[in-house]
């Protein structure tokens, strides 16, 4: 599964913390785009989608989430739960987020500007794209 933690330049000293990502250098792209989640309401589940060709960068800066991640073979869980920790998902994996804790911010980089094109949206056309990608 295309997804892995990457290295974050993680900077502190007597007055506190300071967390820094570039782009090109500590993770594969440029940053085109970021958003950030926050309020989430509890029970919900967000995400719910894969990317075509989008990279992102997923660091929860406070609080803590979960994620349940799928390539069409397998699923992996990942929690995020510490804003040194940032999360590198790859084209062509399902994604949903939950569990957020009270006050969390769910920060995401990404390799591209908005393009809703670019989303998969239905779990059953994911499978089929990943079929027709000889995935399964
Ligand atoms: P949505 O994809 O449902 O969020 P998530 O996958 O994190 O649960 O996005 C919610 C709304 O925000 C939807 O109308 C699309 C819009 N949106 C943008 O306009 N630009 C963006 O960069 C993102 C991520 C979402």
């Amino acid at each position: 599964m295309d997804i892995r933690f990457c290295n974050l330049q993680i900077h502190g000293d007597n007055r506190g913390k300071l967390n820094v990502i570039e782009g090109k250098k500590d993770i594969p792209f440029e940053i085109k785009r970021v958003y950030f989640l926050y309020e989430t309401v509890n029970g919900f589940v967000r995400g719910k989608h894969a990317h075509k060709k989008l990279e992102q960068i997923l660091i929860c800066v406070g609080g803590k989430c979960s994620l349940r991640l799928n390539d069409g073979i397998k699923e992996q869980e990942v929690v995020l739960d510490n804003p040194n920790k940032g999360l590198y998902i790859g084209p062509g994996i399902w994604r949903e987020m939950y569990d957020f804790s009270e006050g969390a911010i769910l920060l995401v980089l990404a390799s591209e500007l908005y393009d809703e094109d670019d989303y998969i949206r239905d779990y059953h056309v994911f499978l089929k794209m990943c079929e027709a990608k000889g995935i399964k």
